[in-house]
């Protein structure tokens, strides 16, 4: 599979939402990244259900939903509802974290695990098999705009490992300071979805900078 593109819209003119969202529909983006923040689980409050909802009906791409909120599995059928296809969670936040995937999945939606920069991936060992994307952040989740984290590479290297390993058919995803200079190193490890906010909606022609990291 070659890999995927997934803008976040973090970083996009939230002021023109529908101008930004109608720009990825036509670009070379696979997905719709979409962050998701509580202010208790990271320091910073972005948007909830209404934003994706009111962009929903720009795209048919897949919108893969990062939800950096405590409690999530409140919520798994309110995402669904308002057009999520992809909900992922973070690890440090669900004591049933087995339980919350199959949910996700029971909701028809597929199941994601977010890790924080210092979280190893040798949590996932046991239920690898059950989730369809790891989201391994390579910032502290939060805000857009800040540097990679290099240890990424063998976090990646190691999870893919373990993939093979257990005959898991997971998506490898990198979150956060994802830039053309770190994209080829990034899938050589074993990723295969790349996020970019900043990367992307801060540079002066976005659609060229996905098609750039589509084919880097
Ligand atoms: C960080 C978010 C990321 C962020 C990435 O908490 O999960 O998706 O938008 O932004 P950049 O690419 O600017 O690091
Ligand atoms: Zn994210």
């Amino acid at each position: 599979m070659s890999h995927l593109i997934a803008p976040s819209i973090l970083a996009s003119d939230f002021a023109n939402l529908q101008r930004e969202s109608e720009m990825l529909d036509k670009s070379n983006a696979d997905w719709f990244h979409i962050d998701v923040m509580d202010g208790v689980f990271v320091p910073n409050i972005s948007f909830g259900m209404p934003i994706i909802k009111a962009i929903r009906k720009f795209s048919e791409k897949t919108f893969d939903v990062h939800l950096m909120i405590v409690e999530p599995q409140k919520y798994i059928n309110d995402f669904k509802n308002v057009g999520a296809d992809i909900l992922t969670v973070h690890y440090e936040v669900c004591n049933h974290l087995h339980r919350t995937l199959q949910e996700i999945k029971v909701a028809g939606m597929k199941a994601g695990v977010a890790l924080n920069p210092h979280t190893n991936i040798n949590v996932l060992e046991d239920l690898i098999q059950d989730i369809d994307l790891v989201c391994i952040m390579s910032v502290n989740p939060g805000f857009g705009g800040q540097s990679f984290i290099e240890n990424t590479y063998d976090k990646v290297s190691s999870l893919k490992e373990m993939i093979i390993r257990k005959k898991a058919n997971t998506l490898i995803e990198i979150d956060g300071g994802v830039t053309s200079n770190n994209a080829r190193k990034l899938l050589d490890a074993g990723a295969d979805v790349l996020v970019a906010g900043s990367f992307v909606f801060k540079s002066d022609n976005p659609i060229k900078t996905i098609s750039e990291l589509k084919t880097v």
